[in-house]
């Protein structure tokens, strides 16, 4: 009876209010994101997908990165997601962004799209009051990533690997160097680390230059790193469209152990397959 009304209401919300409506007042914080209703859903999604498979391959830490800071709109976005998450899962995240500080740098011909953006756009406006705001909750590694990137992957702690990366430099020279965060050793990556590619899907995007030039050319260099669409998107998702689905992407970690060996479990049937994939977020 009590379920019966239940599903009335919800009948006669969904018809007068909207699911998403619904879903925002009674779902889980798992149906809020599957609907997007909760802030920057690309940067949860991948940071979900971070935190998911973090705990599937047995660790409790994370980290996640964000090469262009700029004013720190995404990067405050980042930190508090790492909360919500960590509530969800248990997973603790180690958020990095990083920044020249004072806006796009110098630009080294087509492939950086002179025809959109310029050197010393979206410049940061006060250091202080972003540092403020993050309470401590991410660092800022300041400097043209060409020249601190290295560092950084030479020390990331295979304790929290990488698993979340968000590409938002808009230029080619830059990404390039960003994308050198993903050719350290393969014990400090989970398998697959999700990606959020921030320009590639104007009018001006192209394979030949910006953002996807450098795709194509890591891909290229690397035999055993590769960088592909997110294939998984958008799979069993209520909203079969939305503008960010084509701009998530995976860096699959091929020369990893786990993709090397099989894991030692008992064998399964096709539904405790599909169980074992569900009930770990693996889909
Ligand atoms: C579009 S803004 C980032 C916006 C930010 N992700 C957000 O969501 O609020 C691009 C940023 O990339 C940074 N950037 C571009 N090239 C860089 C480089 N080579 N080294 C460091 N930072 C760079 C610029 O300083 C600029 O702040």
């Amino acid at each position: 009876m009590v379920l019966a009304m239940e599903a009335i209401k919800r009948k006669l919300w969904n018809r007068l209010l909207g699911e998403d409506s619904w879903i925002d007042r009674y779902g889980t914080f798992r149906d809020r994101e599957r609907f997007g209703l909760i802030g920057r859903p690309n940067y949860l999604y991948g940071m979900l997908r971070a935190a998911d498979c973090a705990k599937y391959f047995g660790k409790s830490r994370v980290t996640a990165i964000e090469f262009g800071v700029a004013s720190g709109a995404g990067l405050l976005n980042m930190a508090d997601l790492a909360q919500l998450i960590q509530a969800e899962t248990g997973v603790e995240f180690r958020i990095i962004g990083f920044d020249t500080g004072h806006g796009l740098p110098s630009f080294q011909g087509y492939r950086d799209h002179p025809e959109i953006w310029n050197p010393g756009d979206f410049a940061m406006e006060d250091r202080e009051a972003l540092s403020r705001k993050l309470e401590g909750r991410a660092e800022i590694i300041w400097g043209d990533i060409a020249e601190t990137v290295d560092a950084f992957t030479a020390a990331i702690n295979p304790e929290a690997p990488v698993g979340f990366v968000s590409i938002d430099v808009d230029i080619y020279s830059a990404t390039k160097s960003a994308l050198r965060c993903l050719t350290g050793r393969p014990g400090q990556y989970l398998p697959a680390v999700s990606m959020y590619f921030d320009d590639v899907g104007f009018f001006f995007a192209n394979e030949w230059c910006g953002e996807l030039a450098a795709i194509a050319e890591f891909n290229i260099e690397h035999k055993m790193r590769k960088i592909g669409s997110d294939r998984s998107l958008p799979g069993h998702r209520p909203k079969k469209a939305d503008n960010w689905y084509s701009a998530m992407y995976v860096c699959h970690i091929l020369d990893h152990r786990a993709r090397q060996e099989t894991v030692n479990r008992s064998e399964l049937t096709i539904e405790a397959h599909a169980d074992f994939m569900r009930t770990r977020f693996l889909f």
